[in-house]
This record gives structure tokens, C-alpha cells and sequence, in this order.
């Protein structure tokens, strides 16, 4: 008979900003991989034999892709990518890392076309979550218009009224003279899991699940 723990337990972390958290988060319940440590490593794949373990880092967005088709059992994402993305993955856990929010964001003066529920445009790099929370919670008309970074620029050169976009700390929409218009969400780094993998491998998973919840700040 085949032991439970033949089998790898495979893992997608979000590149960036969360990596580090992340790794430091897993760490303290015995998820790591010696060779991760090796800043300069090119290496795609890690991997702990003894635990059966493999970890990889990917683009953010491409990790709910990685645990809905089951090449990885588990990833860190932050909460607004799994929103984007909308994949077919179980939310498990909230890590309370990478704390942000989802805002509408623009110069004061859009503040009117707001209220009034007037015609908008709206830049993001979040075209669902902007749709959604315009077309279907504010049922508001709104043009999308999808970028992929460094959204302020939107509305500071005419391209839009104002942004769907994350702000953490307000600094970058001070230095550039926008502000938060309205609040769409809190977000945080959560947990996910493949519907498959959560049956086949229950035990390892929920106590990994537990371990994690005994670690959270
Ligand atoms: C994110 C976000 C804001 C900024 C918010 O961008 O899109 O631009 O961080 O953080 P703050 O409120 O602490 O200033 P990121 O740096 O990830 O790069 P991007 O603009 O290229 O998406």
C-alpha cells in the first residue's frame, strides 16, 4: 500500500512583495527547503525529500492557474488575485499578511461622478474586480480599461476619471495627488487549495491548516 506521505505535497507562492512573508509564515511550521536560501539560485523548483515537499514561486496571478489544474495542491495569493481570477480553488486560510485594500481611487473632483452615478472610466489592473463592483454592486455605467501597473498614471494624464487599484500605505496616491475615493474591499494573503487534492490528502492538509492558525499574528 501506497503511504500517505510518497507523495509530494506541492506548493505555489506568489513572487514579489509576499515571498518573503510567506516563506517566513511556512518556515515556522517546518515548510522549507534548504535550497531556497540561496539568494542567487536560478532554480525554478525546490525541493525537501524528507518532507516531500516541492515549493515554486510564480507571478501572482498565475497561482490560482497552478492550483486549479492540481499542478500544485496549495498557493499563496493575495486576496485580490483569486478575485481576478476567480478560479476554481478552495479558500482556506487567511495568513494576515500582505494587508491592503481594494479602492476606488482618482483626484478629489471625481468624487461628484461618483455620487451621481454618473457615466465613468475607470483604469485598472483588476477589469473583474472593477466590473464587478461597478456594474453589479453600484450599478453604475462604467468603461474599464485594463493596464497593468503603475495605474495612477490613469488619471493624471486623462486616460480615466479614476483607478480600481490596491493602496497599502497612501503613499503612492499622496505623491501624486490622488486620494481614496471609496472602499471595496479589505485584502490579505489567503491560503488555497485544489478541491481534489483537499480529499485525497485531507490529514496533512488540514493539519498543515491547523499549524498555520496556531502561527498567525
Ligand atoms: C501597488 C499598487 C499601488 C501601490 C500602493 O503597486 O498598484 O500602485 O502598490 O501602495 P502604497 O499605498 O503603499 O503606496 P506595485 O508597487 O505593486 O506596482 P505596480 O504599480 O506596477 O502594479
Amino acid at each position: 500500500m501506497r503511504m500517505e506521505t510518497d507523495r509530494y505535497l506541492t506548493f505555489a507562492l506568489t513572487k514579489g512583495r509576499l515571498a518573503e512573508q510567506t516563506l517566513k509564515l511556512l518556515g515556522k511550521v517546518g515548510i522549507e527547503c534548504r535550497e531556497m536560501q540561496d539568494k542567487a539560485t536560478r532554480k525554478l523548483i525546490f525541493v525537501n525529500e524528507e518532507l516531500k515537499l516541492r515549493l515554486f514561486l510564480a507571478k501572482g496571478p498565475d497561482v490560482p492557474t497552478y492550483v486549479e489544474y492540481g499542478a500544485a495542491d496549495i498557493g499563496v495569493a493575495g486576496k485580490d488575485t483569486i478575485l481576478e481570477e476567480n478560479r476554481n480553488v478552495y479558500e482556506v486560510l487567511d495568513l494576515g499578511i500582505g494587508k491592503c485594500r481594494m479602492c476606488v481611487c482618482g483626484p478629489a473632483s471625481a468624487r461628484e461622478r461618483l455620487l451621481h452615478h454618473e457615466r465613468i472610466r475607470v483604469a485598472s489592473k483588476y477589469p473583474n474586480i472593477a466590473k464587478d463592483y461597478f456594474y453589479n454592486k453600484k450599478d453604475q455605467t462604467a468603461d474599464i480599461i485594463k493596464l497593468n501597473g503603475s495605474v495612477e498614471l490613469g488619471p493624471l494624464v486623462g486616460l480615466s476619471d479614476v483607478i480600481v487599484d490596491i493602496v497599502e500605505t497612501g503613499g503612492t496616491l499622496k505623491e501624486n495627488g490622488l486620494e481614496v475615493l471609496e472602499v471595496i474591499c479589505p485584502l490579505s494573503a489567503r491560503m488555497i487549495v485544489n478541491p481534489v487534492s483537499l480529499r485525497m490528502e485531507t490529514e496533512r492538509i488540514k493539519g498543515l491548516i491547523m499549524r498555520l492558525r496556531g502561527n498567525l499574528a
